[in-house]
């Protein structure tokens, strides 16, 4: 790979527009840029929100207002204020709608005139998101970009974030290769993308004309994403539409300079702007808040296959590196960011790592009392997982049905009651994560390790700022002393 260019250098006085900066995510981004490049000319951040007022409110609540940027503002003190205003701009706006929803027109002129990089991050990250709505918002809000993108008569360079599941359920080595238009992971080439935005809009009307209520008509529309992603191979509505996404925008480049970065898990902060920072519960943080606080005694994983996570500042770095360095080349590229391939570690041993720390470490809980867990049951396949349920659940709760219609009673109800709700949060956690936590794939990385290899042969300094090799990462230190510390501290709620 030609790297000739300095990375921190190379982003001084650029104008970038990043969507999606109220999200988990692009808040790490922004971040660092302000943080390690003062002199980048602007940060243009789209906000969800009906007026600039209430951009400016999301801004500093939902973004400047987290601990992320303690770092940041303890950096500039009383000028914090002052340094933000001269760099951040929020900009009310939808990637729904055309433009992005942006309807100012003076600043709309500006944004064309001036914006050289797009960081397109901006996504419904909801497993099972109406069909309707992830459509809008991942595949079509994303062409949304594209094609502002491609006004822009100063552009650089477009990014856009993806995941590394576009895939659907596969397994062996994942490449990091485009995926054609109309192909499936089922092995056929017919989906029809327009086609299927037509059924989305077809099901809306039948569903008004038997007068369905909202209630009805949201689980129906969720219903249908999941039914159309497995038809094809995708495993929820969320990846399905990202790959949509995917495909329209790598079909409809022309000369832009894109390049598509396909995270795998993002977990916490590994190093900057300070170790263990997160946001919200996740996929595999979910299974470590929930056997924290004693809800359950299990994990879910094979040992045979890596639970490729990755940490959201190497996620961020890599996605700097890789579009300053693409910048202005009328190419395109694909990486992925994760660590299956080079570190893998295995999802028993997470088990191990979480088990170590809560012991050491218990939640209290609401009444003051540690929660003290016992060594994790490790259910490694989702038929070990359905004989758990059964023998822990589902015979129990028989064995409470028919004592109370021998009681005569509802003497156990409430428990009765409360066994049902278990059951089905975890059947549908498992419908939902099962086939992450199983996933036989691994993602081959080598170009993101090309990238890094010529980041760090032209400039040590830009390697040290801007590192993503998870070779780096040792996962029990991690795991133990930052990630959950960090998801105890930032996404714990009793
Ligand atoms: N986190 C992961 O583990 C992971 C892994 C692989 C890939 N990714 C990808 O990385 C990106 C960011 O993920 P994340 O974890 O940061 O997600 P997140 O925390 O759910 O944030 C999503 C962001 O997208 C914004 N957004 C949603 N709909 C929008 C719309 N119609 N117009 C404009 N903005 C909209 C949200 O704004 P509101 O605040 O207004 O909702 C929010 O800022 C996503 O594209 C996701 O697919 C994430």
């Amino acid at each position: 790979m030609e790297f000739s260019c300095n990375i921190l250098n190379s982003l001084q006085n650029k104008s970038i527009l990043i969507t999606g900066s109220t999200g988990f995510l692009a808040k790490i981004f922004v971040e660092k840029v302000l943080r390690v490049q003062p002199n980048v000319k602007k940060l243009y951040l789209l906000i969800r929100a009906t007026d600039s007022n209430l951009a400016k409110q999301r801004l500093h609540d939902e973004v400047l207002g987290k601990d992320l940027f303690r770092v940041l503002r303890e950096k500039y003190g009383e000028d914090f204020e002052s340094f933000i205003s001269n760099k951040v701009t929020p900009l009310p706006g939808d990637v729904m709608y055309a433009n992005m929803g942006v309807k100012n027109s003076e600043m709309l002129q500006e944004l064309l005139n001036e914006i050289t990089i797009i960081v397109n991050v901006a996504g419904n990250t909801k497993f099972d998101e109406r069909y309707d709505v992830a459509l809008d918002v991942n595949t079509f809000g994303s062409m949304n970009v594209l094609n502002f993108a491609k006004n822009c008569i100063k552009l650089e360079m477009l990014l856009h974030v993806s995941t590394a599941y576009v895939c659907g359920e596969k397994s062996g080595l994942i490449l990091e290769k485009p995926i054609r238009m109309g192909e499936t992971p089922n092995g056929s080439l017919d989906l029809d993308i327009l086609q299927e935005q037509s059924i989305a809009q077809n099901k809306l009307k039948e569903l008004e004309t038997l007068q369905a209520t909202k209630d009805e008509e949201r689980s129906a529309m969720k219903e249908l994403g999941i039914k159309r992603a497995s038809l094809y191979g995708w495993r929820n509505t969320y990846v399905f539409t990202k790959a949509m996404a995917e495909m329209m925008i790598w079909h409809s480049r022309g000369y832009l300079p894109l390049v598509i970065v396909r995270p795998s898990v993002v977990t916490s902060t590994y190093k900057e702007p300070f170790p263990g920072w997160i946001e919200g519960t996740r996929h595999i943080d979910t299974c470590a808040v929930a056997y924290g606080t004693g809800k359950v005694t299990c994990f879910l994983g094979n040992p045979n296959f890596a639970l490729d996570v990755i940490p959201g500042d190497m996620v961020v770095n890599a996605m700097i590196v890789a579009m300053v360095t693409h910048a202005n080349q009328s190419s395109e590229h694909i990486y992925h960011v994760g660590s299956s391939s080079k570190n893998p570690c295995t999802p028993n041993k997470f088990a191990d790592y979480g088990y170590h720390y809560f012991l050491i470490n218990p939640v209290i809980s609401k009444g003051g009392k540690p929660v003290i867990v016992t060594k994790p049951t490790m259910l490694t396949s989702l038929d070990s997982f359905g004989r758990y349920m059964r023998a822990h659940y589902i015979l129990p709760l028989k064995v409470f049905k028919v004592v109370n219609m021998l009681c005569c009673c509802n003497y156990f109800h409430q428990t009765y009651s409360d066994m049902k709700k278990k059951i089905s949060y975890a059947m549908y956690l498992m419908n939902l994560f099962g086939p992450y936590i199983f996933f036989k794939g691994i993602f081959e990385d080598d170009n993101t390790e090309r990238l890094r290899i010529a980041m760090t042969s032209a400039s040590a300094s830009d390697a040290e700022i801007f590192y993503f090799d998870p070779k780096c990462i040792d996962w029990e230190d991690y795991s133990i002393n930052v990630h959950l510390p960090g998801v105890v501290k930032y996404c714990l709620k009793l």
